[in-house]
């Protein structure tokens, strides 16, 4: 097995609201091995965002953190800002759901390219570094890369957006890169494309991919692992093939929606009676349990940690018996 290089243990995030203490992550162990795709999936409000947003150092203010996100060897949880700062588009990298937090109006997509490249390979000559940036957009299949690279984002249909964003990432060749719903703001084509992109340029990436969709046949297409985030807990990991296929905690059972036969699995997440948690809530429980349809007494005591069962890890005390 490869060793894991980012390890995430025992993560929590709490902000202070004046309806008192949010908890929006409660506690996430998580490793991801070199080199891997792990998808992240779970219902709006799970903390997604949240964990990636940690882990890149993007907290908003006035949000405490507290247990470690160790990088090859390296806490990010302990750097100052600056520290985070020279990680990210070097070490770290990410791909929004909207190109435009990324990318700056004002300056040409071609000298954004050559910024990245000139700043995670110091000592390039410009020309070099033009050359690398004109090569990566014909990688990422936008046409014309010489004129490309003179076009302002804004000049650019969405979809070529993200493809400039994939391009960067090609790039800045980040030891993780993170891709948060990269594909939701296009249309189902384009989304398809990008996802085709992704697949096609994995061999290309160095680094492991995170990636979080409301899709689990692009998750499927895509990931080695999946994690299933329920109210900022992680209530299950294992290979991506297993898990979709017979998961094994009742949140993604319900939410894979297995149960049901032959449900294609190109579907978005399955619906699921009742609501989140509220991040104000703290549940002695499991979290799940309210919403559960195998909960018993058993599972008011205490939350249930990630446990391995059938080559899978996950958080439920009931495994045994429902399996
Ligand atoms: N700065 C903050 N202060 C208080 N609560 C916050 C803050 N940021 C996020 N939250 C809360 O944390 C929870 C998780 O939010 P997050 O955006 O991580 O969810 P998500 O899984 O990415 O959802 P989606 O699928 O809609 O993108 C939400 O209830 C959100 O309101
Ligand atoms: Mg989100």
């Amino acid at each position: 097995m490869a060793e894991p290089f980012l390890s995430i243990s025992n993560l929590r995030l709490t902000a202070q609201t004046d309806r008192g203490t949010a908890t929006i992550l409660r506690g996430v162990d998580l490793n991801v091995e070199r080199g891997h795709i792990l998808g992240i999936v779970g219902e709006s409000g799970s903390g997604k965002s949240s964990l990636v947003s940690t882990i890149m150092g993007l907290l908003a203010p006035g949000l405490r953190t507290e247990g470690s996100i160790t990088l090859d060897g390296v806490d990010l949880l302990r750097l100052d800002s600056a520290g985070m700062a020279a990680l990210r588009g070097n070490k770290l990298a990410m791909i929004f759901q909207d190109p435009m937090t990324a990318l700056n109006p004002v300056f040409r997509v071609g000298t954004q390219l050559v910024d990245v490249v000139l700043n995670r390979y110091p000592g390039t000559s410009h020309e070099e570094a033009v050359r690398r940036a004109s090569d990566a957009l014909v990688k990422v299949g936008l046409s014309d890369a010489a004129r490309r690279m003179k076009d302002y984002p804004g000049q650019l249909s969405g979809g070529m957006r993200q493809r400039v964003m994939i391009a960067m990432a090609l790039l800045c060749q980040p030891d993780i890169l993170i891709a948060d719903e990269p594909t939701t703001a296009l249309d189902a084509t384009i989304e398809a494309q990008i996802i085709d992109l992704l697949r096609r340029l994995r061999n290309e990436f160095s680094g492991s991919i995170i990636f979080i969709s409301h899709n689990l046949g692009t998750v499927m297409q895509l990931c080695d692992e999946v994690a299933v985030m329920y109210g900022g807990h992680l209530v299950e990991v294992g290979a991506v093939r297993d898990v979709l296929a017979k998961p094994l905690h009742p949140y993604s059972r319900a939410l894979i929606g297995c149960e049901i036969d032959d449900q294609p699995l190109d579907v978005p997440l399955a619906f699921i009676p009742g609501k989140v948690p509220e991040t104000l809530d703290n549940p002695t429980g499991c979290i799940f349990a309210p919403r559960c349809n195998y909960a018993t007494t058993a599972c008011e005591r205490s939350m249930p940690a990630l446990r391995p069962f059938n080559g899978q890890m996950a958080a439920c005390v009931r495994l045994e018996e429902i399996a």
